[in-house]
């Protein structure tokens, strides 16, 4: 107890270091951020951060935004359910935001929007997919596609690439992102014909996965579509091999951490998912932000969240710079009005339930890494 007190202790000291600013208080315009800096998902969190950390500094570094300073001010939610209401307050009335950079995960995303949407706090967020989260209100925003696009694309993958007939589903009914995917994939892959042949659940955090990968087995599928997140697939993937389960496992942008390749390693290779972005792209603005990334953060390649983080930034403040101000009405509307922003991870148009359309990417696991292997337009 006492030591985790002190590691949390020295953890927000780092942070507040790390972000280069503590408190609000020093003139400049606030920006709150709430992200999974510590547990389950804290490579998705640090990653998310990091991208919008490399964001606010190379703004600052060109004189800020509307002649002043941004201050970022970060709070770790911990990946835990009921956490982020806390920090997301805190931010809110004690600090000032004048706008909410966060987070990756739906079912946390979930938990800020209604209190951003009442206090009128524009809210973006770098990557969860789940619909529900921009149907909370007009002042909720993302930059990323939404799960019926990427449902979508993996069922036809997994129809016209893979030619897989019958498929198998394993959800984590923890997560709301996970019971969305699993739902439009199953949409998708029905109506090109395919069969659903199994449909097994596990709660995220779960070890053991014998029992529902056994009776999936039983159903002898094509292909397994487990949209869950990276330490739970690596999990499963492990055990899926020990229980002699020999075809593809297929995911979404739950996968995407190196996390999945160091616990899964052999267990995860051969198996496709899709993302929101390849850092091996040949596009410029990716090979820019991939030598600034990796410059700032000590050779590291940024994934697909880290991408997001700093696109979700860039995003917010080039609305702020568009409304002329940082009232949140003013600054609701200029986010609402974004148009054809070239962003790291593809053109950003809002559409009129406030997300994103935009294009998404399949990657394989090869020879230990993320392998690039096609793009689809929405
Ligand atoms: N896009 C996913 C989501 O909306 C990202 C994610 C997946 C985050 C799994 C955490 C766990 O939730």
């Amino acid at each position: 107890m006492h030591r985790r007190t002190l590691s949390l202790a020295a953890f927000s000291i780092f942070l507040t270091a790390f972000t280069g600013c503590g408190k609000s208080g020093g003139g400049g315009i606030v920006i709150g951020e709430f992200a999974s800096l510590t547990g389950k998902e804290a490579t998705f969190g640090i990653s998310s951060h990091e991208g919008t950390l490399l964001a606010i500094e190379t703004l600052n570094a060109a004189g800020g935004v509307l002649g002043k300073n941004i201050e970022l001010l970060t709070e770790d939610n911990q990946s835990k359910a009921g956490e982020t209401s806390n920090v997301v307050n805190k931010l809110i009335s004690k600090d000032g935001a004048v706008a909410m950079l966060g987070e990756v995960a739906s079912s946390r995303s979930l938990e800020a929007a209604p209190i951003c949407q009442e206090s009128g706090i524009p809210m973006v967020s770098p990557a969860s997919t789940n619909p529900k989260v921009t149907e909370v209100g007009d002042y909720i925003f993302r930059v990323c596609f939404i799960d019926p696009f990427q449902g979508t694309v993996m069922a036809n993958f997994v129809t016209k690439t893979l030619k897989a007939n019958k498929v198998a589903v394993f959800t984590d009914v923890k997560s709301d992102y996970s019971k969305g995917l699993a739902k439009f994939f199953k949409e998708g892959f029905v109506k090109n014909g395919g069969q659903i042949v199994a449909e097994l659940d596990f709660n995220g955090g779960d070890k053991d996965f014998k029992a529902q990968l056994t009776a999936i087995k039983g159903a002898t599928p094509d292909a397994i579509f487990v949209p869950g997140y990276y330490t739970d697939v690596a999990l499963i993937a492990i055990q899926a091999k020990q229980l002699g389960i020999a075809v593809p496992l297929c995911g979404g942008d739950g996968w995407e951490s190196q996390t999945l390749l160091d616990i899964g390693k052999d267990a995860v290779e051969g198996h496709y998912f899709s993302t929101h972005y390849a850092s091996d792209a040949a596009s410029p603005a990716v090979t820019a932000f991939v030598a600034a990334y990796k410059k700032r953060f000590n050779g590291k390649v940024p994934d697909a969240m880290a991408a997001l983080g700093y696109d979700s930034a860039m995003f917010l403040v080039d609305a702020i710079k568009r409304a002329g101000s940082k009232e949140s009405k003013a600054l609701r509307d200029a986010l609402a009005a974004s148009k054809d922003y070239e962003a790291v991870t593809g053109k950003i148009s809002i559409n009129a339930q406030r997300d994103a359309v935009k294009s998404a990417v399949i990657l394989q696991v090869k020879d230990g890494k993320f392998k690039y292997l096609e793009t689809v337009a929405p």
